[in-house]
């Protein structure tokens, strides 16, 4: 809360008392309307304290880029003012809007460099829309102490449930025949077209996707083997094999759901698809760097793989059109395309409208939790730092959410200034260079809040500071 901020909200008390025609002290409490207001499953319980850290017409929320409407109804249901644009805005636009609002959301197009961020005098957070948060100046954002939140988890189910289609695909040789007929040519064949039931599925990183796969696939009848480098539980009848050799050797198909690190680059080379059975088929729907697509496609031509199903690759064209598919862009594209029974996708795995319905409900509760209790669980560039709620009736209790440099000496500093009252509760967390202290004091009269707020204010580690109550 900056210290215009305090008056502001000490102005508004002061109206509070004057309008209700009484002396007497009138909370800053959220009203029981307030309350009403919060989606359900925010008010976890009906005796949490709802935290205000502005009054809550004073919120200001930018959305750009058509934003799901999921997300516009969450932060209206908060009493946020919503400023909402279907597109991106140019940088000259943007960097006046930017200047007042204290969140501002945003998709895939709005680059928010360093050169924009530099003008938010009031922004606490970054919901980006989607999966990415490469679009943002993190290092900048961080260590302005603004916290970006995004959506890596919401389309898991699109990208299990386009793998089960291609499976199916590529057994039957579908995309063959169907463009075979959109020619003109009727091709009625069954040589080497198979049911899955029955067939072994070889997943490997049994994540968010892999797991959902697994029991999509167990439902049509196939067997599943899994390899990750974590040992989880599986689902169903699936069964973890220990090493990857064992899931090649075994799998009739094999699909890949592992983050793009170098361990998994290039993870599916020659010697892998070498070890694998004469006519298995491959998919890829998680990065581009996990398959070696010219070791898979001499596979392919040597009779090894059957066929194959790629959403992602080395390199993406950075928007949609004709042509733009090349050799420019990747040497193999020409072979790769000539090529029968491969199916060949534009990264849209998890692309489906469920997926964004899904992603505006995730990136607008993490934003919301994060603005009304100071919650950064979800964060890519903060700690992760949540405290219970308060009870409703603790009435006198500020909640402390203090971002500072990661350096020696500092809790001792902060705890100076809030041992003047009770610290109920206090957790506090690193992340590189920077770290994140939440804490509840209680005993804190209206009075003192400015000057628990100036002291913390002038403390040598402080990022920024905002103190809800
Ligand atoms: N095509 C799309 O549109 C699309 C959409 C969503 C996600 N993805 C991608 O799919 C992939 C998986 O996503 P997720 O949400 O399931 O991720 P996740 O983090 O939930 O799961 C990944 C799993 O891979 C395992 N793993 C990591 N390194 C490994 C290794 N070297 N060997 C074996 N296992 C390893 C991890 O232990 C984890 O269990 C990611 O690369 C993600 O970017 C693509």
């Amino acid at each position: 809360m900056s210290s215009e901020e305090i008056n502001n909200l000490q102005n508004s008390f002061q109206r509070a008392v004057n309008l209700s025609g009484s002396s007497g002290a009138v909370s800053t409490s959220p009203t029981q309307s307030f309350m009403d207001t919060l989606p359900r499953r925010m008010s976890a319980s009906n005796k949490a304290k709802a935290l205000k850290p502005f009054s809550t017409g004073d919120m200001k929320i930018l959305l750009l880029e058509n934003v799901n409407a999921t997300a516009v109804s969450i932060f209206e249901d908060q009493g946020y003012q919503v400023e909402f644009h279907k597109s991106s805005l140019p940088e000259e636009v943007l960097i006046e809007k930017i200047k007042d609002v204290h969140a501002i959301g945003i998709r895939s197009k709005t680059k928010l460099s360093a050169n924009i961020l530099k003008h938010a005098r009031n922004l606490v957070s970054i919901g980006c829309f989607c999966i990415g948060t490469n679009q943002v100046d993190l290092k900048y954002a961080t260590n302005a102490g603004i916290a970006v939140f995004n959506s890596p988890f919401s389309n898991s189910r699109s990208v299990a449930e386009l793998i089960i289609g291609e499976i199916i695909t590529l057994a039957r040789q579908l995309g063959d025949r169907s463009i075979e007929l959109h020619t003109g040519a009727w091709n009625k064949v069954s040589h080497r077209c198979w049911e899955v039931r029955g067939k072994t599925l070889g997943i490997i990183g049994y994540g968010h996707i892999g797991s959902q796969l697994s029991v999509l696939a167990e439902a049509m009848g196939m067997h599943v083997l899994y390899y990750d480098t974590v040992t989880i539980m599986a689902l169903g009848t699936a069964r973890q094999v220990p090493t990857l050799d064992e899931l090649l050797n075994n799998s009739d198909f094999i699909t890949c759901h592992v983050p793009a690190t170098p361990e998994t680059k290039n993870m599916l080379s020659a010697p892998q698809f070498a070890a694998m059975k004469e006519g298995a088929y491959i998919l890829n729907a998680s990065r581009g760097t996990v398959v070696d697509i010219p070791a898979l496609i001499q596979a392919f031509k040597a009779g090894k793989i059957a066929g194959a199903a790629l959403d992602v690759y080395p390199s993406e064209p950075a928007k949609n059109g004709a042509g733009v598919f090349n050799d420019d862009l990747n040497p193999w594209a020409t072979e790769l395309i000539s090529l029968p029974n491969i199916i060949l996708t534009p990264h849209i795995g998890g692309s489906t409208e469920e997926a964004q319905s899904a992603i505006g409900v995730e990136v607008a509760t993490s934003l919301t939790k994060y603005i009304n209790e100071g919650t950064s669980v979800g964060s890519v560039n903060f700690p992760e730092v949540s405290l219970r709620s308060l009870d409703y009736d603790q009435e006198n209790t500020v909640r402390v959410l203090y971002i500072h440099h990661n350096v020696p000496g500092v809790l001792k500093t902060v705890n100076n200034v809030l041992s003047n009252h009770n610290i109920e509760k206090q957790f506090s967390d690193s992340k590189g260079d920077i770290a994140y202290l939440m804490a509840d004091i209680s005993n804190v009269d209206q009075s003192d809040i400015k000057s628990v707020y100036d002291e913390l204010n002038q403390t040598d580690a402080k990022i920024s500071i905002r103190l809800l109550y």
